[in-house]
């Protein structure tokens, strides 16, 4: 098996894209930590190495012991997915509790900032080196109306990487922030839950459904192995966009 020797965690991967990864990196044997506030279930294939746990990516200290028991367990970790994200709330600003603005600041980034930090620690434990992933969205690109929230992190997420790509390239890590394309988990469905005055691009999200203009978590999952382990297939920028699958 092509990465069966790799050490990975995984955030959010109680379902959605992180369920998925988790599903994609198992059949390649790889040795995997899962979390998120819900311990994952362990993924479906032939032969899994797999610790999940329960951990909030707003609790630095679960973040840490977390990596301390996958390491302790299967070695130095490789690759480190910061994919729990959420999206709520989905507002108008003028109508937006603060404290849920904040709740949502919370995760995003400082959730990201978490995974992050542990991650570059501990690779500097073992001589630098590794890959770090951080999930964006095309969010960071362009202010949502109701999306407040959600773009203003997901563009934090992208200067967050480009800074810490730049800060641990000379330790040999590797930092991308990649924006998956739409997939559709339960995060897309409160999306199209979600009234036209509290979201008024709601339309194109049913557009989309209507069309099945969806990337798989297992595409998604793919790339991300690709992006991380294949030179061939190594992005020369931070910020990546995964393509279309449908296209
Ligand atoms: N779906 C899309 O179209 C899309 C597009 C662009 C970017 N993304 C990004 O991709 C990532 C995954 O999205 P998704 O669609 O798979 O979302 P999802 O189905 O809602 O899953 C989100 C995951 O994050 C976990 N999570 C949320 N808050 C957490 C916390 N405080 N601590 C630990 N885990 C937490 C959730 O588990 P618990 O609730 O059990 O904690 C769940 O496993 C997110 O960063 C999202 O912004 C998604």
């Amino acid at each position: 098996m092509q990465y069966s020797n790799k050490v990975a965690v995984i955030t959010g991967a109680s379902r959605g894209i992180g369920a998925g990864m988790a599903t994609v990196f198992a059949r390649h044997e790889m040795k995997l930590g899962i979390c998120a506030r819900r311990i994952p279930e362990m993924p479906v294939a032939p032969k899994v190495y797999c610790v999940a746990g329960a951990v909030d990516v707003t609790n630095a200290q679960a973040v840490q012991r977390f990596a301390n028991g996958i390491a302790a367990h299967y070695g130095p970790i490789d690759l480190w997915v910061n994919n729990a994200g959420v999206l709520d709330p989905i507002n108008l600003m003028r109508d937006i509790d603060p404290a849920d603005f904040k709740r949502l600041l919370d995760i995003n980034i400082m959730g990201v900032m978490h995974g992050s930090q542990t991650f570059v620690r501990h690779r500097h434990q073992h001589g630098g080196g590794g890959v770090l992933i951080n999930m964006s969205s095309g969010a960071a690109q362009s202010g949502y109306p109701g999306w407040s929230a959600y773009c203003a992190s997901k563009a934090a997420v992208e200067r967050f990487s480009e800074a810490v790509a730049a800060e641990e390239a000379e330790y040999g890590l590797r930092v991308y922030a990649v924006a998956p394309g739409v997939v559709d988990t339960e995060m897309q469905a409160t999306i199209r839950s979600t009234p036209s005055e509290r979201f008024p691009f709601v339309e194109r999200f049913h557009q989309i459904k209507a069309n099945n203009q969806f990337n798989t978590e297992e595409f998604i999952a793919e790339h991300l192995l690709a992006y991380a382990f294949d030179p061939a297939r190594r992005p020369q920028t931070v910020v990546v966009r995964v393509p279309n699958q449908w296209e």
